[in-house]
């Protein structure tokens, strides 16, 4: 397709391959959890259903993709090790950890209801994920030592905090009971005052889950089980899984202490470069299969992307930081302003929570858009970050953006009324083959009558979401504090053109 003057922005887009023979880890954790479960009423210090939720959707992140081989995950949090060569995504950093938190999330909202039949889900759930590069097997097991030591520290310490709320005292109180204490102490003050062995404890609670993909007997179908170990990534476990052994090799020998050096390279994650513009770009993962499967019109499904709108202004409400998004088709693009801090700048929380409550926001309202049409399979997206320096170069991104919208719907709208015309799909594609814009113009017109101007504005210039501009005849008052009110608006306008920003000067205002 015709290229535009605006693709050198493609240029500013960051390599992030894992380069072999890294290992890839993708580890996701709850986002603002401690509110989520207080509103939906969890159980304290763990809540089996929801435990059992968590589990079934790293199940279902399993299924859908083969290249994980392992996933272990407690409370609120789950990691999932690649196979050694995996080439899923070109092992580009970014996008794994964004498909996998994606599908995990959508999972977690389609299965709600399965496992809290009697709970609306208030809140859209959303988590975070990023990518842990470990160079050998030894840091993959140092890894999953790292993460099972928590689930057990974090676990006994959470029995403890609840016993004693439970008990009568308040919050604050139970922290300081058990400031300083070890995990003898906290053994025996449950023993003692509460008559609890956190030994027999459920093994799920104390020791997490993993979820592994078994073949049946017959060898022509795969299951996926949960298992509670008490030592995930010790040689005995680990050998008793032959697919294990295959895809990622077996441990020299048994550890149980973490080197310091490796944490830290555990923890550590890529800063984006300051005083630039953020643009997180999100895009359906394989919404051609997705848009037949739920018999979306051809070639724009007015509805769909509807739905598409209505999850980006929610991100806009939810994420302060975003300033301005652009979507069409199954992709959107969020810019985050200048100086945000947002997630300390690094680039997997950003991508991650953007894409997470996303996803979460696409399952939750996708019956008010498809009231007669059942969510088929939970939608994936993947994402990226890319940084642009100047407004000028960021513009230039937006209409590199609505520049492609325009060629794609023209050569869609083309393509999809000679298809209904009777013409076969490769003779659709012969026939428009090196045609410019005013031919394909001419084709809708004299073969079909459809003068291309006159097609809805959204289809032809994709969708704008942002505050609205603070025009003082608009504005209604807050009444609580005078103060005046913005809402999120979704437009259908030409951004390429300096009309529209001189129109709304406060949205890319970098004193904002
Ligand atoms: P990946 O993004 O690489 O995973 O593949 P993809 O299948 O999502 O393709 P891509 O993102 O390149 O293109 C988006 C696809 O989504 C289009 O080719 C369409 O098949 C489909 N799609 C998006 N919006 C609509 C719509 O409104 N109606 C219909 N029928 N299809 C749509
Ligand atoms: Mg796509």
């Amino acid at each position: 397709m015709a290229n535009s003057k605006y693709e050198y922005v493609k240029s500013f887009e960051e390599e992030d391959e894992v380069m072999l023979p890294n290992l890839i880890v993708v580890r996701i954790e709850g986002r603002d959890f401690r509110r989520f479960s207080d509103d939906h009423k969890f159980e304290r210090p763990n809540d089996e259903k929801a435990l059992d939720l968590m589990n079934s959707c790293a199940a279902a992140v399993l299924e859908e993709y083969p290249d994980i081989v392992f996933s272990y995950g407690f409370m609120d949090e789950y990691s999932f090790v690649l196979k050694k060569k995996s080439k899923f995504y070109k092992r580009r950093a970014s996008k794994i950890l964004s498909v996998v938190v994606s599908l995990f999330t959508s999972v977690y909202v389609t299965k709600w209801k399965d496992y809290f039949p009697q709970m609306e889900l208030t809140l859209a759930p959303s988590f975070q994920s990023r990518i842990i590069t470990c160079a050998s097997m030894e840091v993959v097991q140092a890894y999953l030592v790292w993460r099972q030591n928590n689930c057990h520290v974090q676990n006994q310490y959470n029995t403890c905090l609840w016993m004693l709320i439970k008990s009568g005292k308040n919050e604050r109180e139970a922290e300081e009971v058990l400031k300083g204490t070890g995990k003898q102490e906290k053994n025996e003050l449950l023993f003692k005052q509460f008559g609890i062995n956190y030994k027999k404890l459920p093994p799920m609670f104390r020791q997490g889950s993993c979820v592994l993909r078994r073949v049946k007997r017959l060898k022509t179908e795969v299951e996926y089980i949960v298992v509670h170990s008490g030592n995930i990534a010790s040689r005995s476990f680990w050998s008793g899984h032959s697919f294990l052994m295959k895809e990622l090799g077996g441990f020299e020998e048994d550890i149980n202490k973490v080197k310091p050096e490796y944490l830290k390279s555990f923890v550590f994650e890529r800063k984006l470069m300051p005083s630039t513009w953020i643009v997180v770009r999100i895009d359906g993962r394989h919404f051609h299969g997705f848009s037949e499967v739920h018999e979306f019109e051809k070639p724009n499904d007015e509805q769909a992307l509807n739905l598409m709108n209505s999850c980006a202004v929610a991100v806009i409400e939810e994420f302060e930081d975003v300033v301005f998004s652009y979507g069409v088709s199954d992709e959107f693009s969020f810019v985050l302003k200048k100086d945000s801090q947002f997630h300390e700048r690094h680039a997997s929380g950003i991508v991650s929570v953007i894409v997470s409550f996303f996803s979460s926001k696409y399952v939750m309202n996708w019956k008010d858009f498809f009231p007669q049409k059942e969510l088929k399979k939970p939608p994936s997206f993947d994402g990226r970050a890319v940084c642009y320096p100047s407004t000028e170069i960021l513009r230039d991104y937006l209409a590199w953006r609505q520049v492609d919208c325009h060629i794609n719907n023209q050569y869609n709208t083309c393509f999809w009324m000679l298809v209904k015309s009777g013409k076969s799909k490769s003779e659709a594609q012969d026939y428009l083959k090196g045609t410019r814009a005013q031919e394909k113009n001419e084709l809708l017109a004299q073969q079909f009558g459809i003068d291309y101007q006159t097609l809805p504005v959204m289809f032809r210039q994709g969708s704008s979401v942002f505050w609205d501009k603070e025009d003082p005849t608009e504005r209604y008052s807050d009444e609580r504090d005078g103060k005046c009110r913005k809402k999120v608006v979704v437009e259908h306008c030409n951004i390429i053109e300096q009309s529209f920003w001189k129109a709304h000067p406060s949205i890319l205002d970098e004193k904002h």
